[in-house]
């Protein structure tokens, strides 16, 4: 014991006072944002006929299961534990206070059997759905209207077997939009936490409509070829936090999103208090997204800690006209990226449109985005910035950003390109393009440096 302490006592004494205080301060995190319910009453998808031998089709068990933990309604809610096995499953809902708890070495895997799928409404702020019109198939996994609801566990896994899906939007034969692999609609107070999500057919993790998510130690993976597999798509919610996440998909690992075009305009629900920190991954598109469908508006969002790998883009904000809308307030701080095609684009021309019915006059206002704190290796172009000339991006503030080049020893980073944009720029290499080089420090930028 004594040994124990000595040598506690002396390792803390041998590392530098700046780093013994930065060890000792207590990581910030977004524990405690929704609390963690323990569940006294217990149940096990065996106890429901659940089968875990990849083959029998176990929908019944998890729609029994749920509609005994809806009816009930044991006080402090219910836990369903899914023990080791292969769950096979169609697609199901889920209620309000439970847990879903994956076991180590547990699977719940979707059916390929796609001609079953139920098909829902679209949403009303993309008025169809997202990639053919008129309805979606149901996501994987779905809740709608819910709240306290809690998936965890020991790391268990949610597979979607999205290859068939992949296959059926290369061959061009899909009927209706993929369905997500993970969806809360209109719901609060949700944790995500110690589960692994893999090949999802389309989006993977989709709150939209929700408040009060927590999304942490997740590990979302998909082939860097499979079509919009996004990762984690906060969409018309606020306060929702997502954390110490790896995620490698086919799409952008997160992006921030309120509706499409004239639909989410008239359904009028912004993205606003989201935190993303300490997310690594890699994917061909971005990293940290906001966009393209920002109809309802996105302000508030913070990401930090961000560390990609083999990314096609770094940080993407993007909209379009039609689009309307607002995207202000965003910080981006402390990203490392190695070996990306671009570091930072901002643009207002990205992303098509629901119909043709959308109002080419609906433009995005866009203001306020901080980016700093970012380390670039073998970034092929720094960055491009395009604004709308009818609507100027403004605010845009970058600071402390190095970006190099693929060969140490060749020529920088290709510089920004830059248009229909003010805003101002601090210690920024390879140097911005002259919109952003005003040293004016009167500028919207002044108290982000
Ligand atoms: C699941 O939820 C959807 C949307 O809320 C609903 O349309 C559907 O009937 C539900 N399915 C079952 C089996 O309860
Ligand atoms: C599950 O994965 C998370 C995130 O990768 C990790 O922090 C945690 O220790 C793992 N938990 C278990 C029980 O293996
Ligand atoms: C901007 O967003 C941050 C979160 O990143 C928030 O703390 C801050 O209050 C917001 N500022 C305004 C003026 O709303
Ligand atoms: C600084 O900006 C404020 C607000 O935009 C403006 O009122 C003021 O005149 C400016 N000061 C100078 C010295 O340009």
């Amino acid at each position: 014991m004594l040994r124990f302490v000595v040598s506690v006592f002396l390792f803390f004494s041998t590392i530098p006072p700046i780093l013994n205080s930065l060890a000792l301060t207590e990581m910030i995190t977004c524990s405690g944002m929704v609390p963690m319910k323990y569940r006294n009453d217990k149940i096990s998808i065996t106890d429901f006929g659940g089968v875990g031998d990849g083959r029998t089709l176990n929908t019944k068990a998890f729609q029994e299961a749920i509609y005994r933990i809806q009816h009930l309604r044991r006080r402090g809610g219910t836990l369903l534990y899914i023990p080791p096995g292969v769950y096979l499953t169609e697609s199901f809902n889920l209620t309000s206070h439970m847990t879903l708890y994956l076991a180590r070495g547990a699977v719940i895997k979707a059916t390929q059997d796609t001609g079953n799928w139920p098909l829902i409404a679209p949403l009303p702020s993309y008025g169809r759905g997202r990639e053919l019109p008129g309805g979606r198939y149901q996501s994987f996994i779905h809740a709608d209207g819910v709240h306290d609801v809690i998936i965890t566990g020991e790391n268990g896994t949610i597979d979607g077997q999205g290859g068939v899906w992949w296959n059926m939007w290369r061959q061009r034969t899909l009927q209706f939009t993929r369905p997500s692999l993970i969806e809360f609609m209109n719901s609060r107070n949700i944790i995500i936490s110690n589960v692994i999500f893999q090949n999802s057919p389309f989006w993977n993790i989709h709150p939209v409509y929700c408040s009060n998510v927590v999304i942490r130690y997740v590990t979302i993976l998909a082939p860097s070829d499979s079509p919009n597999t996004d990762g984690i798509d906060p969409d018309s919610s606020s306060h929702v936090c997502i954390e110490d996440s790896y995620i490698s998909t086919g799409d952008d690992l997160v992006s921030v999103k309120s509706g499409w075009d004239e639909y989410g305009i008239a359904f009028g629900r912004c993205s606003s208090d989201i935190t993303i920190r300490r997310i690594t991954g890699s994917s061909p598109f971005a990293g940290i997204a906001v966009g393209s469908e920002t109809s309802g508006g996105v302000e508030n969002v913070l990401a930090e800690h961000i560390n990609l790998f083999n990314m096609g883009l770094g940080i993407h904000v993007k909209t379009n006209i039609g689009r309307g809308g607002f995207i202000r307030n965003i910080t981006i701080t402390n990203v490392f990226m190695e070996n990306s095609r671009k570091g930072i684009k901002i643009a207002g021309d990205v992303g098509g449109h629901p119909d043709d019915r959308f109002n080419p006059n609906a433009l995005p206002v866009v203001k306020g985005i901080n980016i700093k704190n970012v380390w670039g290796v073998k970034v092929q172009q720094a960055g491009l910035i395009k604004g709308l000339k009818n609507s100027p991006f403004t605010g845009i503030c970058l600071s402390n950003i190095n970006l190099h080049s693929p060969t140490p020893t060749g020529p920088r980073s290709s510089s920004w390109k830059c248009s229909d944009v003010s805003g101002g720029s601090h210690l920024v290499n390879p140097g911005p393009c002259s919109e952003l080089c005003s040293t004016d420090q009167n500028d919207s930028c002044s108290s982000q440096f």
